[in-house]
């Protein structure tokens, strides 16, 4: 591993989708793997990856064996009121926060549902971008204006070309490039039609867009309802939890996902 961490950016601008969510399995998928790993909240007035950290201390301070954790910061949006001076004093925290974290292997970004310029100097810092979309047409408008009788696309989204902004951002400062993800969350039992028809939908957007395509989660209990302790499915054994099937199947979408996403040095010889 360079000495420089590699950081990943959890983006798109809508709330609800998955980004918080996929961030806390990231993270905890890197740490099972021994990597170590920082994590900024950009979106710390939500506060949700905030709350998961905060939720995992405590749950590791009553457990006889420790689980692993990340080294977490919030970060808020800078109170300036000249908006220049606002975008440098956002630009000088994350900087600041990732020089504090830069000891680990990894950092996770995870970002706000909306546009600012903190979000967006977070974009810019991104090795990997990973964009959840919920697995639903109407969240395609993330992505691209579509004709909705004919599915053509009509233009990419404000979101893209923010993106490809910030891709040109990332070039310029130090020829680095930004690998884009796109993943659909909460896969459901949607009709065989329709989910055909998404498929094809997304891997014609991927090429014209510029972005990867990876399935991510199925809609599961598992993937909320450990929020409050702060531990996800790959906690359960050390934290002597029962597993059901439906838990081995939600461990699996996330292997895949780990592995999909192509990180440097994770492959599948080091699955925990
Ligand atoms: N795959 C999933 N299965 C079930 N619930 C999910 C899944 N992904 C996200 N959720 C739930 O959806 C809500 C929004 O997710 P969150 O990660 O907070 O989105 P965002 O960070 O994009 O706003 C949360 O209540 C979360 O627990
Ligand atoms: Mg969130």
């Amino acid at each position: 591993m360079s000495q420089k961490p590699y950081i990943i950016v959890l983006g798109n601008e809508k709330g609800g989708t998955g980004k918080s969510t996929v961030s806390m399995h990231v993270i905890v998928s890197l740490l099972r793997r021994g990597f170590t790993v920082g994590s900024i909240d950009v979106d710390a007035r939500q506060g949700t990856l905030t709350r998961y950290t905060e939720n995992r201390k405590a749950t590791a301070q009553k457990m006889s064996s420790p689980i692993p954790l990340a080294e977490h910061i919030p970060l808020l949006p800078s109170q300036h009121t000249s908006r220049e001076e606002a975008a440098a004093e956002d630009q000088k925290n994350l900087e600041e926060a990732l020089a504090k974290l830069a000891h680990n292997q990894f950092i996770l970004i995870d970002t706000p549902g909306s546009d600012s310029p903190l979000s967006r100097a977070a974009h810019a810092m991104a090795d990997t971008l990973v964009t959840p979309l919920n697995d639903s047409f109407i969240d395609l408008d993330m992505l691209v204006r579509l004709k909705s009788e004919t599915m053509d696309i009509l233009k990419p989204s404000i979101y893209a070309e923010m993106v490809w902004e910030q891709k040109k951002q990332r070039a310029i400062r130090d020829r680095g490039s930004i690998e884009w993800i796109v993943l659909r969350n909460r896969l459901s039992s949607i009709n065989a039609r329709n989910k055909e028809q998404m498929e094809e939908i997304m891997k014609l957007l991927s090429k014209r867009i510029g972005f990867r395509y990876l399935p991510g989660f199925g809609e599961r209990v598992i993937f909320r309802e450990l929020f409050l302790s702060g531990i996800t499915v790959l906690d359960l054994e050390d934290c002597k939890m029962p597993m059901s099937l439906s838990h081995v199947s939600a461990k699996q979408e996330l292997r895949s996902l780990i592995e999909g996403m192509g990180l440097p040095n994770v492959d599948a010889a080091a699955a925990a």
